[in-house]
């Protein structure tokens, strides 16, 4: 056993076994997205089960997700909502948005989860308009490029206490090259950047590896806003 991805999928794998329930919806879910042919990027079982920790720990009452795609993160998120809590999730596919629709509905949360359809940046106003928020969580998995945006949105519409994570921001260690010609990598740099000057805040990026390759997220504090 070494630092290799073979190593990372059979840890994983052991986690997901001993540590992460699966019962017929989240399976359902996945299912479903394989069977759509969605792309297999959704959250580790591991990742997943710390997100739902994180929604329980914060005590979260309203979620905001970028980023559905088969509603795996979805479910796993909107099931740490306590009675009445409410998620709001972002989709720019539409036929990623209709499987997750289906699953979601599957899991009995269709009356706690809230799937918009369209790019972020379009669907946003509308939220802002219909005073939605403040978010006590938001989860950050979109389009790369855009998650300084989305979490210049999220900060605000947070209150004091939230909090907001970004998935994939270390992606293969390119978030130390400061000369990458990679975006989406530009993109977390400037995330960084942006955090690292904004008072409201207290940040961290954590490494991980994993089934899903050596990537990270960051997470952050909201601390006055
Ligand atoms: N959170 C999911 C995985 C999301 S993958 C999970 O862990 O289960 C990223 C998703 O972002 C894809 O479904 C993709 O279609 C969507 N996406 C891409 N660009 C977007 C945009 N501009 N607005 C909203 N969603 C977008
Ligand atoms: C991709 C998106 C993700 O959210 C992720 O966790 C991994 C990969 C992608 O678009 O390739
Ligand atoms: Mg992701």
């Amino acid at each position: 056993m070494g630092l290799d991805q073979e190593t990372f999928d059979a840890v994983d794998a052991f986690v997901g076994e001993t540590l992460v329930e699966h019962d017929e919806a989240l399976r359902g879910a996945l299912e479903a997205a394989a069977a759509a042919g969605l792309p297999e990027i959704q959250v580790s079982p591991p990742q997943g089960k710390l997100l739902q920790m994180l929604a329980r720990l914060q005590g979260a009452r309203t979620i905001l997700e970028f980023g559905t795609l088969g509603g795996y993160s979805t479910i796993l998120l909107a099931r740490a909502l306590p009675a009445g809590g409410r998620l709001i999730t972002l989709e720019a596919n539409a036929e990623y948005a209709e499987v997750a629709r289906g699953s979601i509905e599957r899991a009995g949360l269709g009356e706690v989860v809230e799937l918009r359809v369209g790019p972020a940046l379009e669907t946003l106003p509308a939220l802002a308009e219909e005073g939605t928020g403040p978010f006590d969580l938001t989860f950050i998995d979109a389009d790369k490029v855009n998650t300084p945006n989305y979490f210049a949105w999220a900060l605000d519409h947070s209150r004091p206490g939230s909090l907001i994570v970004a998935d994939n921001v270390v992606r293969g260690g390119s978030l130390a090259e400061a000369a990458s010609a990679d975006e989406a990598t530009q993109a977390q740099r400037r995330l960084h950047e942006m955090l690292a000057t904004e008072p409201r805040i207290a940040a961290t990026t954590i490494q991980t590896v994993g089934s899903k390759g050596y990537d990270g997220f960051t997470i952050a504090l909201v601390d006055a806003s």
